[in-house]
């Protein structure tokens, strides 16, 4: 069964909200006429309802970054999938590396957040990726399947299809220093095999697997050539509406 591709922007703590504008703007009639692959948009929280204004009625999709798992409450400074679904949210990235490692976010608190979103009707983008020491030392199977294994803790059967998953290498990501293909593929490889050992063929078949970390227009089609790679989420890169339309068209 052929996936769909999925091209998603992650703005990460840049533009605002006119800026979020023009490029939308921008971005729509060089994308006119795609309609084989899903294009994503994930901004920082203030400039969601731009983006969802701007986006109109095209295929663009709408993320956001982050999210916190409790429903509502005194959590100073967090949303809710609630409140994401409230401003046409779709997808929420979750797990990033700079939430892990910048903000402190263990295996156990992204499981949380995965379940939440799911309950709430998001679809989770969950990353997972290695750190050059961790690479340097041989654990980037372990580290990746530790990731997955906790992350996804709980997940039921029929939704599993819906969750998608990138994997991010964290000395890749925002260095220029990008995975080669090969590398690239065979982690998504190994991701795909833990699904399909968790929850069978039909849903290692259905999960799509990005790769993101110094994506570019240059180097996306090596990846989208390779057998398992569905697409990309890409920091850097989709700053620019030019950059962003030559990834769709890869
Ligand atoms: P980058 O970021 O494309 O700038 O390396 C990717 C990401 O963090 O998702």
């Amino acid at each position: 069964m052929a996936r769909r591709p999925l091209i998603a922007a992650n703005w990460k703590m840049h533009k605002t909200q006119q800026e979020a504008r023009s490029f939308v703007a921008a971005l729509l009639p060089k994308i006119r006429d795609i309609r084989d692959r899903d294009i994503l948009i994930c901004p920082s929280f203030p400039l969601i309802s731009a983006v969802d204004q701007a986006r109109k009625e095209s295929q663009i999709l709408l993320g956001a970054q982050n999210m916190y798992f409790e429903e509502k409450g005194a959590f100073t400074g967090e949303v809710s999938h609630g409140m994401l679904k409230d401003l046409h949210c779709e997808f929420v990235i979750l797990g990033h590396s700079e939430r892990r490692w910048v903000f402190g976010e263990t295996d156990q608190m992204i499981n949380k957040k995965v379940l939440a979103a799911i309950q709430g009707g998001l679809i989770p983008i969950l990353c997972v990726g290695e750190k050059l020491s961790e690479r340097e030392q041989n654990l980037t199977e372990q580290v990746i399947l530790n990731q997955m294994d906790l992350g996804i803790k709980g997940v039921p059967e029929d939704v599993i299809v819906n969750l998608v998953v990138a994997y991010e290498p964290v000395w890749a990501i925002g260095t220029g220093r990008n995975a080669s293909a090969k590398d690239a593929k065979d982690a998504v490889s190994l991701i795909r095999e833990f699904i399909h050992s968790r929850y069978g063929s039909v849903a290692a078949d259905k999960i799509r697997i990005l790769y993101g970390g110094s994506v570019k227009p240059e180097n996306m089609a090596t990846y989208m050539k390779e057998d398992g790679i569905d697409g990309g989420l890409v920091g850097g890169a989709s700053l620019e509406p030019d950059s962003f339309a030559k990834l769709i068209c890869y």
